[in-house]
């Protein structure tokens, strides 16, 4: 037994639960994900998967994600990536959902199933039947191997070795990362993207790893605002464009690991019902980055404020107006609109984290929850 206890303790090099190591390795397994795929010295991506079925990307009507639980949340920043940069329709499905609701697959279509264990059982299914419908069938999965692996036409596989913690976090960035690269390549050849846009994402992409680390350093700071925080009963984060997914995760994350009710919602959204909730109890995490969605954002936090809501703000270091406002800050560097999703997912992660290890809760297994379900 003490061999066991020792081993594990080995296995957590040196943090306290898996999850911490994990939350910390995720600028070293960004990297391993970008690796030799992503070469912006000579502005190019090469992705096999992808390279061998060019046309089929190029060629398709739309793209139609298919994931479960943290992999479909990877699945919306996807969809804005692809949309944007490359211009392809996207559509993003629950595969629990889409294999029971008869969907409209066509040949021409192309289905992403994203799955860090590549064996959830429903998205599993849901690539099954659209490979019975003809369509072509693309899987993002972690464990190399696993049946989702095996069952896609092709894929690529994100690189962020076993994750053990049953709440995902570096699988999340790591999908993101190739939802990055894929989107980028698809840009590249449509010419959907202006070839220095194109150019300044590459190097900005390979710049994500060590912003990570920068945001992994506010970890001081977040542990004295989970303080404050960890008797909440209700939580709620906001975002905008592609940081929305990123507060549907945050908000995942909180309840999965310490049992607080948490929401996400797309930032203008709170008008129509949560806005309801809010009181001098109601902590509204926002994710507010010096970016396009700025000035609206800002005046959601001051119809927050205008309402006694406590706000904890994810802003781009340097931030003077949020943080105004804010009752507290957790900054963050700056990168591109789209790749900025990727840090703010850290300080919400760690947030999550700190709150449940106050609470005593079992951080790395959440009761009621399994690491992969293969199982309906
Ligand atoms: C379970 C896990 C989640 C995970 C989801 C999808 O619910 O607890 O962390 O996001 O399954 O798993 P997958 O392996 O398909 O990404």
């Amino acid at each position: 037994q003490e061999l066991q206890l020792n081993l594990e303790q080995i296995e957590k090099g040196g943090y306290e639960h898996f999850m911490l190591k994990e939350i910390h390795e995720q600028p070293a397994v960004i990297k391993d994900t970008f690796r030799g795929r992503l070469l912006s010295d000579k502005g190019l991506i090469k992705m096999a998967g992808i390279e061998d079925n060019l046309q089929k990307f190029t060629n398709a009507k739309r793209i139609i994600v298919v994931a479960c639980g943290t992999s479909w949340h990877a699945g919306l920043v996807g969809e804005y990536m692809i949309e944007e940069f490359a211009r392809i329709p996207v559509e993003v499905e629950y595969a629990s959902e889409f294999r029971y609701r008869n969907p409209i697959i066509n040949e021409d279509d192309v289905v992403i199933a994203i799955s860090q264990s590549g064996e959830t059982a429903d998205t599993l299914a849901a690539i099954k039947l659209a490979k019975e419908k003809g369509a072509f069938v693309f899987g993002v999965c972690n464990v190399v191997g696993s049946s989702i692996s095996r069952e896609t036409h092709a894929g690529a596989y994100t690189h962020a070795g076993p994750e053990i913690g049953v709440a995902s976090t570096k699988a999340f960035t790591t999908q993101i990362t190739v939802l990055a690269l894929i989107a980028l390549r698809l840009a590249e050849a449509k010419g959907t993207m202006s070839k220095s846009e194109y150019l300044r994402n590459l190097l900005e992409l390979e710049l994500i790893p060590e912003k990570v680390e920068e945001a992994l350093k506010e970890d001081a700071n977040i542990i004295k605002i989970a303080e404050i925080y960890k008797d909440s009963t209700n939580c709620l984060y906001l975002g905008r464009g592609f940081n929305y997914p990123v507060a549907l995760e945050g908000a995942l994350k909180l309840k999965e690991i310490s049992y607080i009710h948490a929401e996400g919602y797309p930032a203008a959204e709170m008008k129509h019902g949560p806005i309801a909730l809010i009181d001098e109890q109601m902590p509204v995490i926002v994710i507010a980055p010096n970016q396009n969605h700025y000035d609206k954002v800002v005046s959601n936090i001051q119809e927050i404020k205008a309402r006694s809501g406590k706000i904890i703000a994810v802003v781009s270091k340097g931030d003077t107006q949020v943080k105004a406002l804010a009752d507290h800050i957790i900054e963050m560097p700056e990168s591109t609109e789209a790749l900025t999703s990727i840090i703010a997912t850290i300080p919400l992660q760690l947030l999550s984290y700190h709150i449940a290890v106050m609470r005593e809760c079992n951080v790395d297994q959440p009761r009621n929850l399994a690491k992969s379900v293969t199982v309906e």
